[in-house]
């Protein structure tokens, strides 16, 4: 099976979706996250932007991505910031169905219940000049775009399998 990628802002429901779509092919689940912090060998995000900067958390989450797609038969629920790199973006344009979770700001901050754990959402008002700045640029490298405003992670799981199956041609 090819990967399956899921991109998206913090809070789009990444991990959801990929958790359940990842039951459903029988497929292998890797969240870029938690391989970060398997690499680094800290306890969460925030500590490894906090001791060792967001430079280095992009270099483990490059590894993670290149790891990743090398297994085959994965749904990758990758960190909202994958898209900044022009290298992961080929990474994942050539080994996976790219799938961008679309949610708008408002219901980004609702999803979010706890942003503490999201060294970028500290502030609310960087948040959303980051929302701005990466809106393009998931929709540019997306196979497949899901407004999930509207839709239960069931009802958004139905359309890329659906979608899926069509572009693989089965
Ligand atoms: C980030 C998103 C986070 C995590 C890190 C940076 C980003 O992942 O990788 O805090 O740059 O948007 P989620 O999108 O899973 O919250």
């Amino acid at each position: 099976m090819k990967n399956i990628a899921l991109i998206g802002f913090m809070g789009a429901g990444k991990s959801t979706v990929a958790e359940l779509l990842a039951k459903r092919l029988n497929a292998t689940l890797v969240e870029t996250d938690m391989e970060v912090l398997r690499l680094s060998g800290f306890p969460s995000v925030n500590s490894v932007f906090d001791t060792e900067g967001e430079e280095y958390f992009r270099t483990l989450e490059q590894e993670a991505i290149r790891e990743s797609v090398k297994l085959g038969n994965c749904v990758i629920s990758c960190g909202g910031g994958v898209i900044n790199s022009a290298q992961n973006i080929e990474i994942l344009k050539g080994n996976a169905f790219i799938v961008f979770l679309h949610a708008s700001f408002t219901s980004i901050k609702q999803r979010l219940k706890n942003t503490d754990t999201r060294p970028l959402f500290r502030q609310e008002e960087k948040a959303t000049l980051l929302y701005a700045y990466r809106l393009p640029l998931y929709k540019q490298c997306a196979n497949l775009i899901i407004d999930t405003d509207d839709k239960k992670p069931e009802d958004i799981i139905k359309v890329i399998l659906e979608k899926y199956k069509l572009a693989n041609g089965n």
